[in-house]
């Protein structure tokens, strides 16, 4: 019954789903336009990282939940899984600004959020903006950098400013952070502090694709596909769009039932044998959000259970931390969280 829904391409909402048999929310007619064409331009996103991605759906979807809900992402995956060629392609068919840091383990903290430049002509201290002033950055490789310049960016993405000799920048808006990173046993790699990671709204895994996939991704580039040229990719949305879509999110109606739902999956995580560390109630939050994102883009103005359970793990996976011993066993944050998804009953 209770079938936990892993975010897929038969969840993706098509741009053309009828909505008018939806109840009227709370947002005015006019609002409700803008909502439907913003819904529309963040579904054609998918359509322009295609062009260069061969599947990989649900990672794309779940990157527009996370712009949506102004939320920053780790993304996951063995290397040559296309997690950089996403995330370029993305910021493509984003009419956003973007910028890309390569984390290496000679970059400084100041290479990430600026430094003051002593100016000659003046005789002052002027701020030179790093990277991270632009409203989506690609912070590549995050754990191949040591943790001081890990948390330069980690105190950025939670402040939304930078603070230098006492004085604080605001960072655009939106700001919004793609890390990739190699999974953790990898040589040579900086784990990023436990601790840390709820400030990335979710983490999505990018897995190896499927057979048929990587068959039609080595027909592409056999007739001449070249990932660094993404000039065919066209800016489909931008900021004008994301803001539309974030207002009719925030009108996407919560049954209180939905959100006991979303308590007793996380209270479940805090008992669960396998969990030294269970999501906190800030992890809640962020569950609630991405559902609600993910309600309103799949052409609906209330959330599921269903919505609930698409987004768990996703939003869950990096929130819990696993017991040694289950560790050792093989468990996986995915799958206690699919274990819980079964277990606690979801409202009918
Ligand atoms: N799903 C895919 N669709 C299209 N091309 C792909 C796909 N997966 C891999 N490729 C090809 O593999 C190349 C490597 O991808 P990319 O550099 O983005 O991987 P990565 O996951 O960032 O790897 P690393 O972890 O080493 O940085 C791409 O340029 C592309 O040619
Ligand atoms: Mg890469």
């Amino acid at each position: 019954m209770n079938q936990p829904v892993e975010l897929g391409k038969d969840d993706v909402p098509g741009g053309d789903r009828a909505l008018s048999d939806t109840p009227p929310g709370a947002l005015s007619e006019e609002a409700r336009r803008q909502a439907d064409t913003a819904r529309a331009a963040l579904t054609a996103l998918r359509g322009e990282v295609a062009k260069a991605v061969v599947g990989q759906d649900s990672v794309v979807t779940g990157l527009v939940i996370a712009l949506l809900c102004r939320g920053h992402v780790l993304l996951e995956g063995v290397p040559g899984t296309a997690k950089t060629l996403l995330i370029k392609t993305l910021s493509r068919a984003l009419d956003l600004d973007f910028k890309r840091v390569q984390f290496t383990p000679d970059l400084m903290p100041g290479d990430v959020t600026g430094s003051l430049v002593y100016d000659n002509r003046t005789s002052e201290f002027d701020f030179r903006e790093g990277p991270v002033f632009t409203n989506l950055l690609l912070a590549d490789e995050i754990n191949r950098t040591p943790p001081k310049t890990q948390a330069s960016l980690l105190e950025a993405m939670e402040e939304r400013q930078v603070s230098v000799e006492g004085s604080a920048r605001p960072l655009p808006d939106p700001f919004v952070v793609c890390a990739t990173q190699n999974p953790i046993e990898y040589e040579g790699t900086y784990p990023l502090p436990e601790a840390q990671l709820d400030r990335f709204l979710v983490k999505l895994t990018v897995p190896v694709p499927t057979r048929d996939e990587e068959i039609s991704m080595l027909q592409r580039h056999a007739a001449g596909f070249d990932p660094r040229d993404l000039s065919a990719v066209q800016a489909v949305a931008g900021a004008g769009e994301l803001a539309a879509g974030r207002a009719a999110v925030r009108a996407v109606h919560l049954d209180p039932k939905v959100a006991a739902y979303v308590v007793d999956l996380c209270r479940a995580t805090r008992q669960s044998p396998s969990l030294q560390l269970g999501v906190s109630p800030r992890g809640a939050t962020a569950l609630l959000a991405t559902s609600r994102a993910w309600a309103w883009l799949s052409g609906r103005d209330y959330v599921t259970p269903d919505d609930v359970k698409a987004l768990a793990r996703p939003t869950l996976r990096h929130r819990v931390q696993l017991r040694p011993e289950a560790e050792l066993e093989g468990a996986t944050a995915d799958g206690v969280l699919e274990g819980i998804l079964a277990h606690v009953p979801a409202p009918r």
